[in-house]
C-alpha cells in the first residue's frame, strides 16, 4: 500500500513536472477586458480607406536602399545553443533537441546575460556596412525579451529587466535603423496548441477540431488583445521604430487575420514604419499559382536561398548566417559563411533592388561569437574600398549584359568578379566606358572595347578571396 501510494505520489509528481513550464504562469495570460474590447473593435471596424503599399511616408523610403540587415535570434534558446522555439517539437526534422517543451521552458531559469553589450555588436556592424538590425522581441516560444504586461519573459524570470532597450540605444548611436521582429504565434499561450503539435510525428494524428466559432472567436480575440497590447508595447515604449518583422499569426479555425487594419493601427502608432507580409500566412504575390494576397511593404520570399527574380515588393532575403546545427540560434561551433560567399548573397540583392539580412544568434550571455568579429573586421576592410558598389547601389543594367554580376550608381557600373571566376570578363554596352579601375587601389583596368562589347582580363595577382569590384564609368 505504502509502495503504491509513493507511486502515485511519484506519477503526479512527474504529470506536474512535465507540464509545469509549458502551462507556466497561466495568469499571465488572463488578458483585460479593454484590451479584448480594442481588438474586436479593430477588427470589426472597416477601413476608411485602402493602405497603400510600401508605406509612402518619406520617413519608410529609406529600406529599398538599406542593403544590408543584421538580424539576430535570441532568447531562452540560446542557453543550449538550440532552434528558437523548433527545437522544443520532438522529432522534427530540424529541431528537437530541446523537447519536451517543459524541458525547453526550464531555459527560462538559465537566461540572464550578464556581458550584454550591444553597443559593441553595433560598432562592429556599422564598420562593415550594415546599415538596420533586427532583433527578435519575441519568438514563436512566447518568451519576451522586455518586460510586458501579458505573457512569459524577463518579467518574471530577470526581475523586469529590458532587454530591448539597450539594443535599440545602441542602434540609433550607431546609425543603424531599429528593427524589431515579433512573432504573434505565440506557442505558450493556453489552448493554442494542441498537444500532439510537440511532437512532429504526430501532426498527421491531430484531430481535426470540431468548429466552435462562437468559442474560436472569443479565444481568438483574447489572444488577439494580448497580441495587439505587445505590439503596442514595442511601438509606443522605444521611440521610433523602422521596422517590424512579423513571423507567423495564426489560430485555430480563424482563417481572416484582418491584415490591413493591424497594419493601419500600426502606421497610426508609427507611420514611418515598413513592416514585411508575415503577419499571416497567405501565399507568395508572384507565385501564379498563389492568391496574390500577401500585404506588407516588403515581401521575405528567398528565406534561406538565392534570389533568382525580382519580387513586386520591396524585399529582404534573410539567411542563416552560421553553420552547426542551432539553425537561427546561437551557434556554438562559431562558424560561419566564407566572406565571398556572403558577398556574392549580398550583390545577388543588390542586383534585384533587394536588402541582404543575414543571421546569427547572440550567446546566452549577451555576446556575439568572437569569430563574428574576425568575420566583420574583414568585411569592414573590404568595405573601405569598395562599399559604394553595394551599399545603397542600385540593380543589374540587365543580367544578360556580363558574364558576372553588375550593380550600379550614377553614372558608373560594378562587376563583381567572384574567387571562382576565372575567366575574361565580357560586358555589353553600347556605349564607350570614360575609365575602368580597379576599385579597391584606384588603378586603370587595360581592356578593348569591340562592336559593343568590353572584354578584359584581371590579373591573378590582382585577384584576392573576396570580391574584386571593377568600375566602369560612363
Ligand atoms: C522561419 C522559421 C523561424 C525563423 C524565421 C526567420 O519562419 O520557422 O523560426 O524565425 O524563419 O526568417
Amino acid at each position: 500500500m505504502k509502495r503504491e501510494i509513493f507511486s502515485l505520489i511519484l506519477l503526479l509528481g512527474i504529470c506536474f513536472a512535465a507540464t509545469s513550464q509549458l502551462n507556466s504562469h497561466p495568469e499571465s495570460y488572463q488578458i483585460d477586458k479593454k484590451d479584448i474590447d480594442r481588438a474586436r473593435q479593430l477588427i470589426s471596424t472597416p477601413l476608411r480607406e485602402k493602405l497603400v503599399f510600401p508605406n509612402p511616408n518619406p520617413e519608410a523610403q529609406w529600406f529599398p536602399s538599406a542593403s544590408l540587415g543584421l538580424f539576430m535570434h535570441w532568447g531562452i534558446h540560446s542557453v543550449a545553443g538550440a532552434q528558437p522555439s523548433w527545437d522544443m517539437i520532438a522529432n522534427y526534422p530540424y529541431g528537437g533537441k530541446v523537447s519536451p517543451p517543459d524541458k525547453y521552458y526550464a531555459l527560462a531559469d538559465q537566461f540572464n546575460p550578464q556581458k550584454y553589450d550591444p553597443d559593441k555588436w553595433m560598432k562592429a556592424a556599422k564598420e562593415a556596412g550594415f546599415t538596420y538590425a533586427v532583433l527578435t522581441t519575441r519568438h514563436h516560444d512566447g518568451y519576451a525579451l522586455w518586460p510586458s504586461k501579458y505573457g512569459i519573459g524577463t518579467k518574471q524570470y530577470m526581475n523586469g529587466r529590458d532587454l530591448l532597450k539597450p539594443y535599440v540605444d545602441a542602434c540609433r548611436a550607431n546609425g543603424l535603423k531599429v528593427g524589431f521582429y515579433f512573432s504573434p504565434g505565440d506557442w505558450h499561450f493556453p489552448g493554442i496548441m494542441h498537444p500532439y503539435q510537440f511532437d512532429y510525428e504526430k501532426w498527421d494524428k491531430i484531430p481535426s477540431q470540431v468548429a466552435d466559432s462562437v468559442a474560436d472567436n472569443q479565444d481568438y480575440h483574447r489572444f488577439l488583445g494580448y497580441v495587439l497590447r505587445q505590439i503596442e508595447e514595442l511601438l509606443t515604449n522605444y521611440g521610433k521604430i523602422d521596422l517590424l518583422w512579423f513571423d507567423g499569426m495564426y489560430f485555430k479555425n480563424i482563417d481572416d487575420m484582418h491584415t490591413e487594419q493591424v497594419y493601419a493601427w500600426i502606421r497610426s502608432l508609427q507611420p514611418g514604419i515598413v513592416i514585411n507580409d508575415r503577419w499571416s500566412n497567405v501565399t507568395n504575390p508572384d507565385n501564379p499559382h498563389g492568391s496574390g494576397l500577401r500585404i506588407g511593404d516588403f515581401t521575405t520570399p528567398f528565406e534561406c536561398t538565392t534570389p533568382t527574380y525580382v519580387p513586386s515588393k520591396w524585399f529582404d532575403n534573410c539567411v542563416i548566417w552560421t553553420g552547426g546545427s542551432a539553425g537561427w540560434g546561437y551557434d556554438r561551433t562559431g562558424s560561419f559563411r566564407s566572406n565571398s560567399n556572403f558577398m556574392e548573397q549580398l550583390v545577388t540583392c543588390r542586383t534585384l533592388g533587394g536588402n541582404f539580412l543575414p543571421n546569427l544568434g547572440p550567446t546566452e550571455n549577451g555576446e556575439l561569437h568572437p569569430n563574428f568579429y574576425t568575420t566583420v573586421s574583414e568585411l569592414a576592410q573590404w568595405m573601405k574600398h569598395s562599399k559604394e558598389s553595394v551599399i545603397g547601389a542600385g540593380p543589374s543594367p540587365g543580367m544578360e549584359r556580363s558574364n558576372v554580376m553588375i550593380t550600379t550608381r550614377a553614372n558608373n557600373w560594378y562587376l563583381h568578379l567572384f574567387p571562382q571566376f576565372k575567366h575574361q570578363v565580357s560586358l555589353k554596352t553600347d556605349k564607350r566606358p570614360k575609365s575602368i579601375t580597379l576599385l579597391k587601389t584606384g588603378e586603370s583596368v587595360p581592356y578593348n572595347y569591340r562592336d559593343g562589347f568590353v572584354t578584359f582580363n584581371l590579373s591573378e595577382e590582382k585577384r584576392t578571396m573576396i570580391d574584386d569590384v571593377v568600375k566602369v564609368g560612363f
